[in-house]
């Protein structure tokens, strides 16, 4: 088959090159030309872990092509994919005009009867609207049909789910058009569901609901583990093991982020209220995120007098660990306070500095190693669970004059902590106190 695809981005990359690596032509096209420069030369935008070898693989192999020319791409093709990206407006509802855009660029250039993919994640009944556009607009009378494929890929191991994933959910009026896209995606080898486009959309929007609802509701759990002495980490396993629970998505911490459990929950808790539902469960879901993003700067703020002239080392700045992406990662929040509050901050992430230096604070400090980072600090905060965070030796945090710890993903044991003299303090457990510790003022 020969695919276009419409933007350059996480979703739109990733699915094209997956695409291109299971035997189609793809063409990726873009508006931005250094970009594109750049992605023919095999150089990819994000540090997504394999994506760039198999970028190159089928660059060479001559299955994978990018453009700025929306022409050139589109004319060609059998399917058109729109990635585009649908940002946050000042509302919480989901921006429209890229995906408008595409529409249009597309319509401008079909020449045969064709398919058009829609990958971005678009509030319910977008697809009916992306059709008129597409009607409306076309030169030649052909025909054309729209059909709902919403990613689920978690960014980190986005190739590793292109191949391994759950299922496709395929979202069409047509069977014809629905087993197209079911053929193009069967190499995969991932189960598929189809369904109708209002599904597909909605599917998208409340599995991503879903798993942030998880995340709020441990969340809570942990807080009243902490009041009640009681320990979130066994709490968690305990009711994982039940099946109809899973044990996914169930780790406490300092809240979610990255670019779509945020978004999304605030689009859909939207896309209710536009249809005059009041998601009141979500509404708290998300209240919940907020308030845990903070968690770590009140525990910080009822140990110490005063935050003022003190260094704090903030290990870890990416949303999530495998990633340099820092798109509503919550230490953009945390070091914003930690400065507010007059705190030095010396920050270190394996990955993220770069994008991190573009949002956060200018005053916010890097060090080149956590060593560099605890240095001559008097309290380390861990924002992100990076492998080499977890593993690292806790006597490492003895660089600081009395090695003091707040913990906001939970990669320690508490045992080890206190076997190597460390004050630590994590989520949802009780504090390991070291009694030869002076009174912090
Ligand atoms: C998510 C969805 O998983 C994916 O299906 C969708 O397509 C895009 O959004 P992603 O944003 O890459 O993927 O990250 P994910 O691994 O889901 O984590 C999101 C956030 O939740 C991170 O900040 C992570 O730290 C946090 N999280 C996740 C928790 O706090 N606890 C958990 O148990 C799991």
């Amino acid at each position: 088959m020969k695919i276009a695809i419409i933007g350059t981005g996480y979703v739109g990359l990733v699915t094209g090159v997956s695409l291109s690596e299971i035997g189609h032509q793809v063409t990726c096209i873009d508006i931005d030309d250094g970009k594109v420069e750049r992605l023919k030369k095999g150089i990819s935008p994000i540090h997504e872990p394999g994506l760039s070898e198999l970028m190159s693989k089928n660059i060479e192999e001559q299955r994978l092509s990018f453009t700025t020319n929306h022409q050139d791409g589109i004319r060609e093709a059998d399917v058109v994919y729109i990635a585009v990206g649908t940002p946050e407006n000042e509302d919480g509802s989901a921006d429209l005009y890229y995906v408008e855009e595409a529409a249009k660029e597309i319509a401008k250039y079909i020449s045969k009867d064709m398919i058009v993919v829609t990958k971005s994640t678009i509030p319910v009944g977008t697809n009916d609207k992306i059709l008129q556009i597409l009607q409306k607009h076309r030169i030649y009378d052909v025909k054309v049909e729209v059909v709902s494929n919403p990613e689920f890929l978690r960014e980190g191991s986005a190739i590793h789910d292109s191949f391994y994933g759950d299922r496709i959910v395929i979202g069409a009026e047509s069977e014809e058009a629905a087993t197209v896209i079911e053929e193009i995606n069967r190499p995969f080898g991932v189960p598929i569901f189809k369904t109708d486009i209002k599904s597909a959309e909605m599917i998208k929007y409340a599995s991503n609901a879903f798993l942030a609802t998880k995340i709020s509701f441990i969340n809570e759990i942990s807080n009243i583990c902490e009041l009640l002495d009681a320990n979130i980490e066994n709490v968690a396993k305990g009711m994982g093991l039940d099946k109809r629970i899973g044990e996914q998505f169930l780790k406490a911490g300092i809240g979610y982020g990255g670019s779509c459990f945020p978004k999304d929950t605030k689009a859909l808790i939207q896309i209710a209220g536009n249809v005059k539902y009041d998601f009141e469960l979500l509404k708290g879901v998300v209240n919940v995120n907020q308030k845990q993003q903070r968690i770590l700067i009140d525990k910080l703020n009822s140990y110490f007098f005063s935050l003022k002239g003190k260094r704090i080392a903030v290990l870890g700045l990416a949303f999530k660990p495998d990633t340099d992406d820092m798109r509503e990662a919550a230490s953009i929040k945390v070091t914003e306070e930690l400065i507010k509050q007059g705190a030095e901050v010396i920050a270190y992430d394996p990955v993220a500095v770069k994008n991190a230096k573009g949002v956060l604070d200018p005053r916010v400090q890097f060090a080149s190693s956590i060593e560099e980072a605890l240095g001559g600090s008097d309290a380390a905060m861990i924002l992100t669970e990076w492998k080499e965070i977890k593993t690292m030796d806790p006597q490492l945090f003895h660089c600081m004059d009395q090695p003091l710890v707040f913990d906001g993903r939970n990669c320690f044991d508490p045992e080890s902590m206190k076997n190597n003299q460390v004050e630590y303090h994590s989520i949802g457990r009780p504090a390991v106190a070291v009694p030869s510790r002076t009174v912090p003022l």
